[in-house]
């Protein structure tokens, strides 16, 4: 484990994505299979597929070669012929980060709802902008997409449960964007197939906190695999020696997956050290982000992205990201970069304007410029 503590990415605080490859991710990527997955012949990467299709109890998996492309393919592959719609967050990934493709790939409309409480979306969200019946004005709600997590924070279990039991008594499919489901996962105790149980498509990064160079996964029934199989196909999908890129990906379901709930315990722990610096977050920290409520903690962003060029350490805005590569150092020396931040911004004059940031980074409607 500590080579991994020698990573570059090990002061990168920006995002989960930057992650560098352990020396057993590339050890593995050598000794790869190297059959031709576009004939299903690679048998790393069938094996990893069934590995997933058995964690998330579904009946089949697909390797996909990003997050965007599994939550595309997993939503559109439920579609038929519009008209219909996609029910997400307003900030989901699936409809804001992914450059229009549930427009583009599906032709679906979107409800993109603001959740009542600010943070995750709930039945109550759902039942009052969920579009049902027939009437020809109306593009009917066929899919609900739930990010599990965002920004960090978990969405209730029985939340899920009652969205899923909703949507189906309504013959509305329910779609994962599980990103991080891994941290969901991690934090709460609750296996992958316990949160699966209530979805019908399920895609899953495995280049965020697991740390894997590229891709992700998308799980479902057979059927549904056989067509996004398919239609990755159609978007340029289809990988040939694609053990490159799962036998990497099995490396860190078993050797990063195993350490997220450090991770989760040290961003807890950072949490508590900020709040005796003063420094409060903008929503709960229930897994490996924290995000500085700026404003609160009466604190520069321009001043502190300074000092944290000065301390050495990576951080691009409000989101402080924790990952398996994130030395203990460097968690040191981006506390002092914060403490000497708040120091300096006492002593700004009240007409002071931050160079980087001119105000409080607001969680509700910024929080997807991020990956
Ligand atoms: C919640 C969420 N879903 C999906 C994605 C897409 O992943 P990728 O960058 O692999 O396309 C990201 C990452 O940016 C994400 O944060």
């Amino acid at each position: 484990m500590s080579s991994l503590k020698v990573s570059p990415a090990a002061n990168d605080f920006r995002s989960d994505t930057f992650t560098t490859p352990t020396p057993s991710m590339l050890a593995a990527m050598a000794n790869a299979s190297f059959g031709d997955d576009v004939y299903q012949e690679d048998h790393i990467t069938t094996e990893f597929q069934r590995e997933i299709a058995r964690l998330t109890g579904m009946e089949d998996a697909l390797f996909t070669l990003s997050g965007t492309m599994g939550n595309q393919l997993g939503v559109r592959v439920q579609l038929n012929q519009p008209p219909h719609s996609v029910l997400c967050d307003y900030r989901a990934h699936v409809y804001a980060e992914e450059g229009s493709g549930l427009a583009a790939l599906s032709q679906a409309m979107v409800t993109a709802v603001h959740p009542a409480n600010g943070i995750y979306l709930t039945l109550d969200d759902v039942e009052r902008w969920v579009t049902l019946g027939d009437d020809i004005h109306t593009a009917p709600t066929k899919v609900i997409s739930l990010e599990v997590t965002t920004g960090g924070v978990l969405t209730p279990m029985e939340e899920i449960k009652k969205i899923s039991e909703f949507a189906h008594a309504h013959d509305i499919k329910v779609h994962c964007d599980g990103a991080r489901l891994w941290n969901a996962s991690a934090a709460t105790g609750y296996s992958l197939a316990d949160y699966c149980q209530y979805f019908d498509t399920v895609s899953m990064c495995v280049s965020k906190g697991l740390g894997a160079p590229i891709g992700g996964v998308l799980a479902s029934t057979k059927s549904n695999i056989k067509r996004a199989r398919w239609l990755r196909k159609q978007l340029g999908g289809g990988i040939r020696q694609a053990g490159v890129l799962t036998a990497p990906a099995m490396v860190a379901l078993n050797e990063v997956w195993p350490t997220m709930k450090d991770t989760h315990e040290k961003t807890k722990k950072l949490e508590k050290d900020l709040a005796a610096l003063g420094v409060v977050p903008q929503i709960p920290v229930d897994t490996n982000f924290y995000f500085i409520d700026a404003n609160k903690s009466n604190l520069d962003m321009g001043i502190l992205l300074e000092q944290c060029e000065k301390f050495n350490v990576k951080l691009m805005d409000e989101r402080i990201s924790l990952h398996h590569q994130i030395s203990d150092e460097a968690i040191e020396s981006l506390k002092a970069a914060i403490a000497a931040a708040v120091q300096i911004t006492k002593t700004l004059p009240p007409d002071h304007v931050s160079k980087a940031v001119s105000g409080g980074y607001n969680i509700t409607s910024k929080m997807n410029e991020y990956s």
